[in-house]
């Protein structure tokens, strides 16, 4: 099976990332192939320009050079994994970024039966009680 695996976390020495690279060992020993995308160090941006915006729900909307590319790799896995942190009940910032990029409207309407598989990291170290004081 190809597989294309998304992954998020600024630091490399994460558990995000151990987790990955477990997961990615398990996928060789069985003769899977992985393409990775490294959001943080591949340098991915996040930032959803004009040119992303205009026109976003046609699905033949020719995207710049670098989503295109992006997308035709998607389309080509069978499967794809996405490794991140829960940040604040939520997917952190850049994997959204991401999201609303690549997972356009033209992806959608082509890759509507791929699996996907979301390995998301959550825990922490025990929080410190936070005291808010309000005042009017
Ligand atoms: C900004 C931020 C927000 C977080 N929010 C949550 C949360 O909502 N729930 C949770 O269980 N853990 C939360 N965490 C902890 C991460 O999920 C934790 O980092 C995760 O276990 C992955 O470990 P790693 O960062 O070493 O990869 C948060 C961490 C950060 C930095």
């Amino acid at each position: 099976m190809k597989v294309k695996l998304v992954v998020t976390h600024p630091r490399q020495d994460s558990l995000t990332f151990a987790v990955m690279n477990r997961f990615i060992e398990g996928m060789q020993e069985n003769s899977h192939e992985i393409d990775i995308l490294d959001l943080y160090h591949d340098g991915f941006d996040p930032l959803y320009r004009v040119e992303d915006e205009r026109d976003w729900q046609n699905p033949d909307k020719q995207h710049a050079p670098v989503i295109r590319k992006e997308l035709d790799r998607v389309l080509a896995a069978d499967a794809i994994v996405f490794v991140f942190p829960i940040w604040w009940y939520n997917v952190p910032s850049m994997l959204k970024a991401y999201l609303d990029k690549v997972w356009n409207m033209g992806l959608l309407n082509k890759a509507n039966s791929k699996k996907a598989l979301w390995i998301a990291l959550a825990g922490g170290q025990r929080l410190h009680s936070i005291n808010t004081t309000i005042t009017t």
